[in-house]
């Protein structure tokens, strides 16, 4: 096997939708993840850990493309800077990164370690790609299934979200794999622009639920951001096609 892609993340929710579409492009890949798993055909893994920063060296060795989906809550910016410093290191020729809308924006401390990863590798000094994508179906629903949890579910007035389908975004990852380095590309978003009190009543409704909603607002710099929809990208997005209606019929009830 004659691998030339580094994948991380290819085990996470995006990653699941992703790796089968580069291996159906025919891409041989090598893919981290922090626990020992078995290869399949066209596919190694390598245990490691981005935020250690260990084995990357050896990981990277022959490494053309790197694709980085990995992502947690807290630490993606220093995991990103060990990553690009090894892919540096390696003389590999293209990073591709997914970030998210509103991470050069919204004044909240995850979007804010997002821009931090995307700066890294903006200075890493490997030719890079850098596609923002809106919040995933797969995520929302996690969301509004957690805050349906409650007897009464708190409603951020303002809060709106372009939900996009994650086989929307992970086709245009395997799209820009193939492409040249193009820095920042057009973001990516789901056709709708949906206020969270929608999404969690579409949710109640299709699960067969009943739940009162409470108005709240979200205070400060972010409540303000939010408001403004600086979450969003209204104009010029790549739109996704695959809706939440759909999603919500295909998943729920
Ligand atoms: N979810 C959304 O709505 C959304 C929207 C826009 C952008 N994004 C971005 O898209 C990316 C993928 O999101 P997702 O929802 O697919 O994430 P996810 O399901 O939570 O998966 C996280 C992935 O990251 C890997 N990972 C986490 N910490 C790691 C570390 N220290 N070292 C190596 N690998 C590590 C995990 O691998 P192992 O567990 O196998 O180690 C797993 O494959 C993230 O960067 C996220 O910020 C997400």
């Amino acid at each position: 096997m004659n691998v030339k892609i580094f994948v991380t993340g290819g085990t996470g929710t995006l990653g699941s939708h992703t790796v089968p579409l580069l291996r159906a492009a025919g891409y041989d890949l090598r893919i981290l993840s922090r626990s020992p798993r078995a290869g399949a055909e066209g596919v190694e893994y390598v245990t490691g850990d981005l935020l250690a920063g260990e084995g990357l060296d050896e990981a990277l060795a022959g490494i053309e493309t790197v694709l980085h989906m990995a992502g947690a809550p807290k630490g993606d910016d220093v995991a990103t800077r060990n990553l690009v410093q090894a892919a540096a290191r390696a003389g590999v020729r293209h990073i591709i990164y997914i970030s998210v809308i509103g991470a050069d924006k919204v004044p909240v401390g995850w979007l804010r370690m997002k821009a931090a990863a995307e700066q890294a590798v903006e200075e890493s000094g490997v030719p890079y790609t850098i596609l923002r994508a809106a919040q995933f179906h797969d995520l929302t629903l996690k969301a509004v299934r957690a805050m349906a949890k409650l007897p009464v579910v708190p409603n951020p007035g303002g809060l709106r979200f372009q939900p996009v389908d994650t086989r929307d975004v992970a086709a245009r990852l395997v799209e820009l794999v193939a492409a040249p380095p193009a820095g920042l590309v057009p973001d990516i978003a789901g056709p709708e622009v949906i206020a969270m009190g929608d999404l969690v009543r579409s949710y109640v409704k299709a699960a067969g639920k009943h739940r009162v909603l409470m108005p709240v607002r979200i205070p400060g710099k972010a409540g303000k951001a939010y408001r403004a929809g600086d979450n969003l990208t209204l104009d010029g997005a790549l739109v996704g096609p695959g809706t939440w209606t759909d999603f919500l019929a295909a998943h729920v009830g």
